[in-house]
């Protein structure tokens, strides 16, 4: 390519670079965009980018180990990212293993061979480094100065973008925390063990909810608001909340208002989460055939979040104990819903359920295992985590 040719083709991918990036609110998103793009526009093989963690002090990426995704923490200072990160100058190698700077672990666990690296620092607008945009192994040869330059331009473009969406992410994770942290408060007088059906009835949820074909954020958000679906069993007198025995009629009638209380006390809300929680927590016992409270709303005119956490927060009730019930035998939950397909619960719901089947039971035993390390490390109590499967966290050691 000659030279005119490859000037002209660099600035057309700068252009898509600033039109794409901007367009990218999501950091998530964002993230792996910005990697995929990089590593077009410099002709590198792999780009990683690393974000500070400001709290920890370290620098996080996501990389793929055995083709599984992991979140990758690395000590500021330690490697070339890290020396980055600490001084805020760029880094150009041309065999990385002759530096002293390079550090092995993350080829060794990666299982890639890095030969050539350049980095840069990623800084904010107040000139805080916020991370490091890092490409490796050219296609030709090695990194050139003009590289450097290039991959410098589309730090300084992106840091905005990086910035607001870290802020947005921010923002919805405390969001999201007290949220889930509102639900504990009603589930704490309920049950014995506190959180524990939350976690798992809500890792149900968004299963089955990108199982009903919703998308990867709106799956999301009926997990962070499926934990709210019983709020409303704050205003149940303890009498009949903690009754070790069989409720009675009268008892019952007061019982199914908690639907309604939950409903009203999340109606009108700003928040986005909060009012499809409010559909959550009012919609939650109507039944498909239309013989479920509060209002016996029957099919499709029950809001689709609402039978999705219906199926969700029955499974899950009965493979548990209740201070008024044992655990039922997962073949005895099977054949309740089969039973009930289409009476009780959603058919397509069901049918989802049963095609889902390992995986929720998965994501139960993986919900079960985090609560006893938790408990295991006193940590105070499960806070809500704005990710949907949550990549294992490797730690690089300093
Ligand atoms: P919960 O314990 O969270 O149960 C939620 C839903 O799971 C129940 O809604 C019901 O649909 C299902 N479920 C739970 N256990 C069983 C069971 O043993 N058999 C069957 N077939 N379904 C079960 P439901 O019935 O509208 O109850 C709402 C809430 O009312 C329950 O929430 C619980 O807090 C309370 N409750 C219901 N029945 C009793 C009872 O006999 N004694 C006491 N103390 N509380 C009850
Ligand atoms: C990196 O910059 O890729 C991280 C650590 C290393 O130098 O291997
Ligand atoms: C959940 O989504 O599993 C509940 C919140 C959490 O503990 O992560
Ligand atoms: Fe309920």
């Amino acid at each position: 390519m000659g030279r005119r040719q490859e000037l002209e083709r660099r600035q057309n991918l700068l252009a898509r670079f600033g039109r794409l990036i901007a367009a990218e609110t999501r950091l998530e998103s964002l993230l792996s965009l910005i990697s995929e793009e990089l590593k077009n526009i410099l002709s590198a093989d792999r780009c990683r980018v690393f974000l500070i963690d400001p709290y920890k002090g370290e620098l996080w990426t996501r990389v793929l180990v055995n083709n599984e995704d992991k979140i990758l923490r690395v000590p500021i200072g330690r490697g070339v990212a890290g020396f980055v990160a600490k001084t805020g100058s760029a880094v150009n190698l041309h065999s990385a293993y002759r530096d002293a700077r390079f550090t092995e672990d993350l080829d060794r666990l990666t299982g890639y061979q890095t030969k050539t690296v350049l980095a840069v620092p990623l800084t904010g607008h107040d000139g805080i480094i916020l991370g490091v945009f890092e490409v490796l192994n050219k296609l030709k040869g090695a990194f050139t100065e003009e590289d450097e330059g290039l991959l410098r331009i589309l730090a300084t473009m992106a840091a905005s973008f990086v910035e607001n969406a870290t802020l947005y992410n921010d923002l919805r994770r405390s969001h999201v925390e007290t949220i889930y942290r509102m639900a504990l408060v009603a589930e704490f007088r309920d049950q014995k063990d506190t959180g524990r059906h939350l976690r798992r009835m809500s890792r149900f949820s968004g299963i089955l909810a990108r199982a009903m074909g919703l998308s990867d954020a709106e799956a999301e958000d009926i997990r962070c608001a499926a934990p709210l679906h019983d709020i409303g069993k704050v205003a149940i007198p303890d009498s009949i909340l903690r009754k070790p025995g069989a409720l009675t009629a009268d008892e019952y009638e007061e019982m199914k208002r908690h639907t309604i209380y939950g409903g009203r006390m999340l109606a009108n809300a700003e928040s986005r989460l909060l009012r499809l929680a409010s559909r959550i927590a009012m919609g939650h016992h109507e039944r498909y055939d239309g013989t479920g409270y509060p209002q016996g709303v029957k099919g499709e005119e029950i809001p689709m979040e609402a039978r999705i956490v219906s199926v969700a927060d029955v499974f899950d009730a009965l493979i548990s104990k209740r201070v008024y019930k044992g655990a039922w035998d997962i073949s005895e939950v099977k054949a309740y819903f089969q039973e009930q397909r289409g009476k009780i619960f959603d058919p397509q719901v069901v049918d989802k359920l049963f095609e889902n089947l390992d995986r929720i039971l998965a994501a139960a035993d993986e919900e079960n295992r985090r609560i006893q390390e938790d408990e295991a490390m006193q940590k105070p109590t499960p806070t809500a985590n704005a990710q949907p499967e949550q990549p294992e966290d490797h730690h690089l050691r300093r």
